[in-house]
């Protein structure tokens, strides 16, 4: 049974912080997966969390899903004042439905806080020549070079079957992601249990390796469901990274319930 007190929740960040690695982790009481509003809670948490690493100057890069989407309806202009938020998404599209699409987010976190918002236009799953001449363009390269100069990075993670299933992925790429044994997926990055990426979504912005130079990285994800992605991701996320997650994923990483 749940025991939602807050010694106990203060227990579950600090041994989570211990088995992952990382500079810090926020556990939200509840289970995403069952109570929406513990989603939203998540979204607060990432809000607050947002404001205390803010420079005068931002470029905030973002990734889709449903949890980055709830987030971005729980920011507030207060987050904008005295200083400029400028969200980027932090890469191409990766197959969510419009709503749960980093561009979209973008716009609403710009307008909830007095910040502006650039678009990236790239096709899913478009073939290498493409890509190519996408790249070419000025005005890909100009946002591009916006996502590189980002100093924070906002990002969730999914169950790698869910993603696979919830995107138009091919049947091939199906078959790799289940043969590999893919458990977590970030970034369009498919993870295994030991956190190797065992699979990769082609497509152009933020690539994994540029997550580990010098950029603030929140990572918010939660529920039961979504226990081993998180633990599988984190094996090789940067050590830099807030984890904000809820007390269901929590209790089942860490096998106390
Ligand atoms: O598709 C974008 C993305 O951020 C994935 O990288 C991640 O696995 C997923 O969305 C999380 O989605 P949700 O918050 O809906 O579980």
């Amino acid at each position: 049974e749940m025991m939602s007190n807050l010694s106990g929740i203060r227990q579950l960040e600090h041994d989570l912080k211990q088995l992952m690695g990382i500079a810090e982790v926020i556990v939200i009481p509840g289970d995403s997966d069952t109570a929406t509003f513990v989603k939203e809670e998540l979204g607060k948490a990432c809000a607050d969390r947002l404001k205390s690493s803010l420079n005068k100057d931002n470029i905030i890069a973002v990734t889709g899903g449903t949890t980055m989407a709830c987030t971005a309806e729980m920011l507030t202009d207060e987050l904008g004042e005295k200083r400029k938020l400028l969200f980027v998404p932090a890469r191409g599209g990766i197959g969510e439905d419009v709503k749960n699409q980093a561009n979209v987010i973008c716009a609403t976190m710009a307008e909830n806080t007095g910040g502006s918002h650039r678009v990236l236009y790239v096709p899913d799953q478009v073939g290498r020549e493409v890509y190519e001449s996408l790249l070419k363009e000025p005005a890909i390269k100009e946002i591009l070079q916006l996502i590189k100069a980002s100093n924070i990075v906002l990002h969730g993670i999914g169950d790698a079957i869910t993603m696979a299933g919830r995107r138009r992925t091919s049947t091939s790429s199906m078959k790799k992601i289940s043969e590999e044994n893919a458990v977590g997926e970030a970034f369009g990055y498919y993870f295994n249990e030991n956190g190797e990426i065992v699979h990769k979504v082609p497509t152009i912005g933020l690539q994994i390796s540029d997550l580990h130079v010098g950029r603030k990285v929140i990572a918010v994800a939660g529920g039961k469901s979504k226990a081993k992605a998180i633990k599988a991701y984190m094996k090789s996320a940067p050590d830099q990274t807030v984890l904000i997650t809820d007390e269901g994923a929590a209790r089942e990483i860490l096998k106390v319930h």
